[in-house]
């Protein structure tokens, strides 16, 4: 399988994910593309010999379509089966996502349905919430709300702050990620928590 991954910013999530696509792996990344020319995750992604794409989305100020279109020439040219949303910080339209349904994926830093949307660590903690987590979820034009391909858990600590719970999220979600993919590249569906 054919993956793309489209990030905003420093592309952890992506390394993570490309990190584990070695040979015995169903799936290999054949771009990474950004809405942000800036994204330092370009630059370690073609370090890594993956081709990537920028789409600078301030160029097309509120139409997204446009945006969409220019991105979508550079996805279409990779030919990707599987779209993984990683740090990717733009809101895609409903005809976007019509165009890879159930093959888009994201992954989002809290263990939804709880707290959808941003702020995710603060919201957690001002709860007074004990346990936090990530989730991957097939995208759908609801925000934040697909199908759940998977959740990893995490302990909130006293004291914690939101970076360092944050930074707990994050490790969670490089071994979440990796492992969901994995299977949905194997066209295994069934959710996995971790
Ligand atoms: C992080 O806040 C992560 O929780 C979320 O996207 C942000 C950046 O991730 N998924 P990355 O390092 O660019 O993958």
């Amino acid at each position: 399988k054919r993956v793309a991954i489209l990030i905003s910013g420093g592309g952890s999530n992506m390394l993570a994910l490309v990190a584990s696509m070695t040979t015995d792996h169903p799936a290999r990344p054949v771009l990474v593309a950004s809405n942000d020319p800036a994204a330092t995750g370009l630059t370690r992604a073609a370090a890594l010999g993956i081709p990537v794409a920028a789409v600078d989305h301030r160029r097309f100020g509120k139409d997204r379509q446009a945006f969409e279109a220019e991105l979508l020439q550079h996805i279409d040219a990779a030919q990707p089966d599987i779209l993984c949303l990683a740090g990717f910080m733009r809101i895609l339209t409903p005809g976007f996502i019509a165009r890879f349904e159930g093959r888009m994926l994201n992954i989002h830093p809290s263990l939804l349905p709880k707290y959808p949307g941003l702020h995710t660590h603060a919201r957690a903690l001002s709860a007074g919430d004990t346990e936090a987590g990530c989730t991957v979820h097939e995208v759908t034009a609801e925000l934040d709300a697909g199908p759940i391909l998977g959740q990893a858990r995490v302990p909130v600590l006293p004291g914690d702050s939101e970076d360092t719970l944050a930074a707990r999220v994050l490790h969670a979600e490089h071994r979440l990620y990796p492992a969901v993919l994995r299977r949905f590249a194997a066209g295994d569906r069934s959710p996995c928590f971790l």
